[in-house]
């Protein structure tokens, strides 16, 4: 008997049940496709470098000065002071409202870890960035979902029926994986509507800078003084280099003393993130050649975003076009698939991968799936050929 137990694996805690990322849970089925020798066209993840967008590239000349200077040890755990000190400048804050983290992944982490317990209600959009489904599960918060309307618009209405109760409201804009960007109309009712119930806000801003149509809001501009938020944002989307690892969120508004403390707690913890990366991420966001280099980019995923459409139109799907951040979030017209696994699946046999539109928490309202727009256009037509064969 002992000598059978033994043999059986190590086992995970409960808590791993609740761990997950679809967006990357998904690469094992493919490679397994790959291992059989099928060509793989990857349409699962955000990642710009991949698919030929160049890094900013002062970040790298920054981080090869870093490498001469005196930054060897552990950073200090809130943050380089020069990092906090340009983001501060930028958010209207104070340094000491700056916090930097490894990537805006730990900001959420974070954020869920010191802010949302046992059963507190926490609002998501839904369709969501999965992250935040697993960190409210993680740490046994309550998701409330709201949603969009048919332009990708946060409903008011149906917030507004939501929110009583809620510790907390999380808005990505531009949405992954939606696209949307929201108006300045819209953001002002969300920030009227969190003010009456004392509900403050996470604002992801991780593609900020990447607003494809429509007008930049700066919603730090919108919020401020009506209700305390906290704004994230990172080097991987706005400045292509998600190998960086580096992110920041700054804390807006009364009322956030103690939490600011929780995260200096966690941050002491982990002890520091990547000196040179925060070195060079300091100069590189003030940097004057960015604004060149975004309009490029966003120039770039203009051009692709259309070929997406133009060719994802002939097709028996259906999602608001895009107008931001660089995804979309499909709907299956057809009768003929059931669960979006299966057409994950299926599209994955054809040599395309996806990420099923459940791991965004979409699921009763039909067959759903997502996509990057990222690759060229000649990636783009090969991969949506495929899949027409099976739609
Ligand atoms: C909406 C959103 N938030 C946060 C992240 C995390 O990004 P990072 O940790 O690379 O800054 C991502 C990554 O895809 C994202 O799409």
């Amino acid at each position: 008997m002992l000598h059978l137990r033994r043999q059986l694996p190590y086992r995970p805690t409960e808590r791993m049940n609740v761990v997950s990322y679809p967006i990357r849970d998904i690469v094992m089925e493919a490679k397994r496709e790959e291992a059989k020798g099928k060509k793989m066209i990857y349409l699962n993840i955000g990642d710009p470098p991949q698919y030929g967008f160049p890094a900013f590239k002062v970040i790298s000349e920054q981080v090869k000065n870093a490498l001469d200077e005196n930054c060897k040890g552990y950073a200090p755990s809130a943050g380089d002071e020069e990092l906090r000190k340009t983001v501060a400048k930028i958010e209207g804050c104070s340094p000491d409202d700056v916090f930097a983290v490894a990537g805006l992944t730990e900001g959420i982490d974070f954020f869920f870890h010191a802010f949302i317990g046992f059963g507190e209600k926490v609002l998501l959009p839904n369709p969501v960035y999965p992250l935040y489904l697993s960190k409210a599960k993680q740490f046994e918060g309550e998701t409330v979902f709201y949603r969009h309307d048919a332009n990708g618009q946060i409903d008011i209405a149906y917030l507004a029926k939501k929110i009583e109760g809620a510790k907390a409201m999380v808005i990505i804009n531009p949405n992954n994986p939606l696209g949307s960007v929201y108006s300045e109309r819209n953001l002002s009712e969300v920030v009227k509507l969190c003010a009456e119930h004392d509900v403050p806000i996470f604002y992801d801003g991780s593609y900020d800078q990447l607003i494809l149509e429509g007008k930049q809001v700066d919603f730090r501009k919108l919020a401020k003084k009506k209700i305390p938020f906290i704004y994230g944002s990172s080097l991987s989307k706005d400045f292509s280099y998600p190998g960086a690892r580096i992110g920041w969120v700054a804390f807006h508004g009364e009322k956030w003393s103690e939490l600011k403390n929780a995260f200096f707690l966690l941050c002491n913890q982990r002890l520091s993130v990547n000196w040179e990366f925060q070195k060079a991420a300091a100069a590189a966001i003030v940097d004057p050649s960015y604004s060149a280099y975004v309009a490029d980019m966003k120039k770039k995923l203009l051009e692709r975003r259309d070929t997406f459409v133009k060719m994802a139109e002939k097709l028996p799907l259906s999602f608001p076009v895009p107008q931001g951040a660089f995804y979309a979030f499909i709907k299956i017209e057809t009768k003929k698939w059931k669960k979006d696994i299966e057409f994950v699946r299926a599209a994955l046999k054809q040599g395309v991968v996806f990420v099923p539109g459940s791991g965004f928490g979409r699921q009763e309202d039909g067959v759903y799936f997502r996509t990057t727009f990222l690759p060229e256009p000649e990636i783009i037509e090969a991969a949506f050929a495929k899949i027409k064969r099976i739609l």
